[in-house]
């Protein structure tokens, strides 16, 4: 994973918590105490340590830790730095959740390496929609559960998020209902 999402995972401990406990989720990973460079792709074990230390030294439940990371990538990172890529993603909600695949698809120009996961909708309605999730990673269903609920404030559009089907259960992707305040 490109070292900008463990850059993000750090920022967020540090601005939370503070840098001591950055620290010492650091080295209950078991990684360096050097930061991660953005553009430099590591292994996702690192990013997957990362959330498991988190997790413990926080006393948090790793899908709570990655739910809460989602929510906050949106907040800073993707505003802060991607503000015209956001913008150029959708107006609404759902055309935004609509456009994602497409974005990821002009990411992975600048990612060159990147795996980008895949989105697609169905189920449309006015006010709610299925949000198909396809990944070559596991485990991080709760990250999309935070980013859906981080776009929906980005929106100021509130939005439910419930998880109606899962990998791990044998289908053949992870599948959230997003339903929206009418
Ligand atoms: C505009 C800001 C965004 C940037 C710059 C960005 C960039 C990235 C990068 C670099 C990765 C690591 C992939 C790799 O190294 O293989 C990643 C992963 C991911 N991104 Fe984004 N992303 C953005 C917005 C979003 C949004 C809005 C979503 C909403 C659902 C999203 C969903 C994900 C997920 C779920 C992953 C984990 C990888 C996986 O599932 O396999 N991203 N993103």
């Amino acid at each position: 994973m490109y070292g900008l999402v463990n850059r993000a995972v750090e920022q967020m401990v540090r601005e939370r918590f503070g840098a001591e406990r950055w620290h010492a989720i650091q080295a209950r990973a078991g990684l360096e105490d050097e930061g991660f460079l953005a553009l430099r792709t590591y292994p996702d074990d690192v990013t997957y340590r990362l959330v498991a230390a988190a997790s413990e030294e926080l006393g948090v439940p790793a899908p709570a830790v990655l739910e809460a990371f989602g929510e906050y990538w949106v907040a800073a990172t993707a505003q802060a730095s991607y503000g015209d890529l956001m913008r150029l993603s959708g107006r609404t909600l759902p055309e935004f959740l609509q456009n994602l695949d497409q974005m990821h698809s002009r990411l992975a120009l600048t990612f060159k390496h990147m795996q980008p996961p895949s989105f697609t909708c169905s189920d449309v309605t006015p006010t709610s929609l299925v949000l198909h999730y396809h990944s070559t990673r596991a485990g991080l269903l709760p990250f999309v559960v935070g980013l859906v609920k981080g776009l929906g404030e980005y929106f100021h559009t509130p939005a439910r998020v419930e998880v109606v089907a899962t990998r791990e259960d044998g289908a053949p992707c992870d599948s959230l209902r997003v339903t929206m305040a009418a």
